[in-house]
């Protein structure tokens, strides 16, 4: 194949694979860094690279699990919280091999909007690399990530958009 047809493949074949669907296979440490290195090749206005990862695995992932489902908890009144989601929360976070927080620095050198797309183009990248690695993947932008505090650092300039979950197909 030619590399317009490779591209074309890729892009068509790029889809949302929910944890469910992930094996317990460890998505190598060589094909994680090459998923993270394509995101920082997405266009960014004057150069600001607004994207912050953080990488979750093992303990870490799990702590984020708890973090999560402690967050839904708290927010919930008695009669709307729901057990199945409650677990729910924990299973796919359990269930990925990776799991990344996608936050945007606001440099205030470009509209906010525009550091936002440059995000969202990092995370397009990821996606399509994904894709060519058969790693399944998501982006889940649930309000309680809002709420992170112990997981994450989030400053004064920055927000989270939401966790890209990976896990391997195979
Ligand atoms: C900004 C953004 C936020 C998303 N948030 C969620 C989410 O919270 N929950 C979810 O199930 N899917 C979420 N998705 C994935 C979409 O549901 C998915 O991309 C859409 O259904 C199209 O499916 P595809 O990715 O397989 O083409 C999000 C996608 C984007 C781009």
């Amino acid at each position: 194949m030619n590399k317009e047809e490779i591209l074309k493949e890729i892009i068509e074949q790029r889809k949302s694979i929910f944890p469910k669907d992930y094996t317990d296979k460890e998505i190598s440490q060589e094909i994680l860094d090459e998923i993270l290195n394509s995101a920082t090749f997405a266009p960014n206005h004057k150069h600001t690279k607004p994207w912050r990862f953080k990488v979750f695995r093992g303990s870490e992932k799990a702590k984020l699990a708890l973090e999560m489902q402690a967050i839904y908890k708290a927010a919930q009144p008695g009669h709307l919280f729901l057990e199945k989601k409650y677990n729910d929360i924990g299973f796919k976070i359990n269930k990925a091999d990776a799991v990344v927080s996608i936050i945007v620095n606001f440099s205030g050198m470009v509209p906010e909007w525009e550091e936002i797309a440059a995000v969202s183009m990092a995370v397009q990248n990821m996606y399509l690399t994904c894709t060519a690695n058969g790693i399944g993947c998501y982006w889940s932008s649930p309000k309680i990530v809002d709420h992170l505090k112990e997981s994450l650092t989030i400053e004064e300039n920055q927000k989270c958009l939401g966790l890209f979950y990976m896990g391997s197909l195979e």
